[in-house]
């Protein structure tokens, strides 16, 4: 039986996160990959993948790797919904189902000797993405950014695969220099 579009996202995604160590190489072969998987949405996408919250932005896991290498989540934006100010601390791809999704990126100043204190960024460029458009980010030096809806857009969905479960990341106090690693949740597939 032919593989759904979903499971040959996934098999291509795992080969290729398994063979290329170099995580700029890693996400310039699934670019491509999510690029096509967009186009797929809606032969996997079940109604549990667009659950939200008036609280915050919601990610609802698609598919975690058994080794917990990889993971996929459909995120949900409300208007008016962000992170905070965040890195991964692993490469990543993102692709855009509905609305418009905005990217605010922070650039670091200071020289990361590894501490969480005496970080100086500064607010960079931002990116507006729409249905179809692809993403990625990889780290050391880390991607710093915000993500999220302004207010007066409407609803954004996007798919974001990470090489790890996504389960905790770096959050900034842009004010304070500092840096902390929170957990977050999600909900299961
Ligand atoms: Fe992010």
């Amino acid at each position: 039986m032919a593989l759904t579009p979903l499971d040959h996202f996934i098999a291509q995604a795992a080969a290729h996160s398994r063979e290329l160590r170099d995580p700029a190489d890693c996400v310039l072969a699934l670019a491509p990959l999510m690029f096509d998987l967009i186009e797929h949405a809606g032969s996997f996408l079940q109604p549990r993948h667009f659950s939200s919250s008036p609280l915050a932005y919601t990610r609802n896991l698609i598919y975690d790797a058994p080794d917990a290498s990889l993971s996929l989540y459909s995120i949900v934006w409300l208007p008016g919904q962000w992170t905070p100010v965040h890195d991964h601390g692993s490469w990543g791809v993102v692709g855009v189902v509905e609305g418009v999704l905005e990217e605010r990126s922070y650039v670091r100043l200071s020289p990361d000797r590894g501490a969480d204190h005496d970080i100086e960024l500064a607010r960079g460029g931002t990116i507006l993405l729409r249905h179809g458009a692809v993403t990625s980010f990889v780290p050391n030096p880390d991607h710093i950014h915000i993500t999220g809806v302004p207010l007066e857009h409407p609803r954004a969905v996007s798919l974001h695969l990470y090489g790890r479960m996504m389960s905790s990341f770096n959050v900034y106090d842009v004010e304070a220099r500092t840096r902390r690693r929170i957990q977050v949740a999600h909900n299961e597939s």
